[in-house]
């Protein structure tokens, strides 16, 4: 089983990473598995140039983004998580989602086989209208060009209040999901 997590987080070590940690323990990974974490603010990745060359050849930019695309490329599975900035991604996981112009100019360009997708969004306001809407609506568009299926899109509020590290039943929540992804996994053999 092969597995990536793509963390859109600007800082290290917050919410979003807490929440990748817990679905990952729930899939409790043999040693044959791969796991690949990326840590977009780590990464070297510009933002599409809009010059409309990928309309005819290959993106212009060499940066991370296409090491990044190919381990999604074999993934069985890819995690994405994201802290919600003014209602949408962070401006970091947008700036990944429009390098996937490339794949929107040309749909076949983008290889490989169907794959689960898990979205975490997490916000630091208690709940409310159209929180996630942002996220949700942008990741919908993307995911139809990576041949993902969204399997299960968790959004965890309030943030501001309790951090994901201190909140046991959100974590057992999480723990959850990757156990379920992995029992279904297993099932389809
Ligand atoms: C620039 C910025 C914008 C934010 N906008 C929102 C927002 O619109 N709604 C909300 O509930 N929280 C907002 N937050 C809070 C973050 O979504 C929250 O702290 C999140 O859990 C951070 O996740 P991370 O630790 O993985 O980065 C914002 C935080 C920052 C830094």
């Amino acid at each position: 089983m092969r597995v990536v997590a793509i963390l859109g987080s600007h800082r290290d070590g917050g919410d979003g990473s807490a929440a990748v940690q817990e679905i990952v323990a729930g899939l409790r990974l043999q040693e044959t598995d791969q796991q690949t974490l990326v840590a977009l603010n780590r990464c070297r990745m510009l933002p599409c140039l809009a010059c409309d060359q990928c309309s005819e050849g290959d993106c212009v930019i060499k940066d991370d983004f296409e090491t990044i695309m190919d381990e999604v490329k074999q993934a069985d599975l890819v995690i994405f998580a994201t802290p919600v900035y003014f209602n949408g991604v962070s401006s970091i996981m947008k700036t990944f989602i429009d390098r996937a112009q490339q794949y929107y100019a040309k749909p076949d360009s983008f290889s490989g086989k169907d794959r689960d997708v898990i979205l975490i969004a997490t916000a630091g306001a208690k709940e409310y209208e159209d929180q996630f809407e942002g996220v949700r609506l942008n990741f919908q568009f993307f995911l139809q060009y990576l041949q993902g299926k969204l399997w299960n899109f968790i959004q965890i509020s309030g943030t501001d209040h309790a951090s994901v590290s201190l909140r046991e039943d959100v974590k057992i929540n999480l723990q959850h999901v990757g156990q379920l992804w992995k029992e279904r996994y297993d099932a389809r053999g």
